[in-house]
């Protein structure tokens, strides 16, 4: 694997990479990498990619500070990861690479509904910083092809959304790939790190409710199923922010459901300090 930490030395690597016939798939990440992160790597590889995985962690899209100071940094286990998965680029960016011009000041994405529910209503300004990282990072990378998990499920169509809005001239093929779980159901995420061994037990609650929407949703309301997992996750001590059931492809809220929609359910919830988030397509 080569590792690139200016864009001018990953451009003449890719200026070689055009002779070959080789599409280029993209895995952009904020490091702290589990197997989750090497699924991606995998499935780009997969399909005869050559695979760039980023790490950058994005201060744009923390509206927490506290948070971002405490992100979890692991780059010698991460470099050691992607090695052995057969990744072909590392792109590691200091700050001033992916923005020159400092990080205010920047344009604005139109992402209209979807930036004001879900995540976009709790961590305000949190898309518009994935948008700034993402569009920078794909200008940069040009790929053929961009490798997203389906964890971040409105992230996703933030992003599919941003590739439309921005219309490179490449097309940009947009890979989702299943999220992954540890044996007891909770969502692998790079913020499981800063849970310790009871939490990480105690986490798994949401993929149970998750897993209790998707056994007892039926024709009809749904808001009881959302009320109960929800009070469900306080009575265990999570601080939680929602419980969702949505229109999978549009993500508009669905109370009643009509037996044809596709949905999935969202969460999002505290255990302490630390936020999870997790979302399982229930039909
Ligand atoms: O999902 C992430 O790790 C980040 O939001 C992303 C897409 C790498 C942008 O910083």
């Amino acid at each position: 694997m080569i590792l690139f930490k200016k864009t001018k030395d990953l451009h003449k690597w890719l200026e070689i990479q055009q002779k070959e016939v080789k599409p280029i798939g993209f895995v952009p990440t904020m490091g702290a990498l589990h197997a989750g992160h090497i699924s991606l790597i995998n499935a780009s590889n997969e399909i005869g990619n050559s695979t760039i995985c980023s790490i950058f962690v994005n201060p744009t899209q923390f509206n927490d500070p506290k948070d971002f100071k405490k992100y979890p940094i692991t780059i010698e286990k991460d470099i050691y990861l992607l090695e052995k998965s057969g990744c072909d680029v590392l792109f590691l960016p200091e700050e001033k690479e992916i923005y020159p011009d400092g990080i205010t000041g920047n344009m604005h994405y139109d992402l209209g509904y979807l930036e004001t529910i879900l995540e976009g209503k709790y961590r305000p300004g949190h898309f518009q910083g994935v948008c700034m990282v993402v569009h920078r990072l794909l200008n940069i990378v040009q790929p053929g092809h961009l490798f997203l998990g389906q964890k971040d499920y409105q992230q996703c169509m933030v992003i599919t959304k941003l590739v439309e809005l921005i219309k490179h001239e490449k097309k940009i093929k947009i890979n989702i790939c299943p999220t992954l779980r540890e044996e007891n159901g909770l969502a692998m995420s790079s913020r499981n790190m800063r849970l310790n061994n009871q939490e990480r037990t105690k986490a798994a609650a949401i993929y149970q409710n998750l897993e209790m929407i998707k056994e007892n949703f039926k024709k009809g309301s749904l808001d009881k199923l959302s009320r109960e997992a929800k009070s469900n996750l306080e009575t265990d001590g999570f601080r939680v922010d929602y419980v969702e059931i949505a229109d999978a492809k549009n993500l508009s809220f669905v109370n009643e459901w009509d037996g044809n929609q596709k949905l999935v359910a969202l969460v999002a919830a505290f255990i302490n300090e630390v936020r999870l988030i997790d979302n399982m397509l229930l039909n």
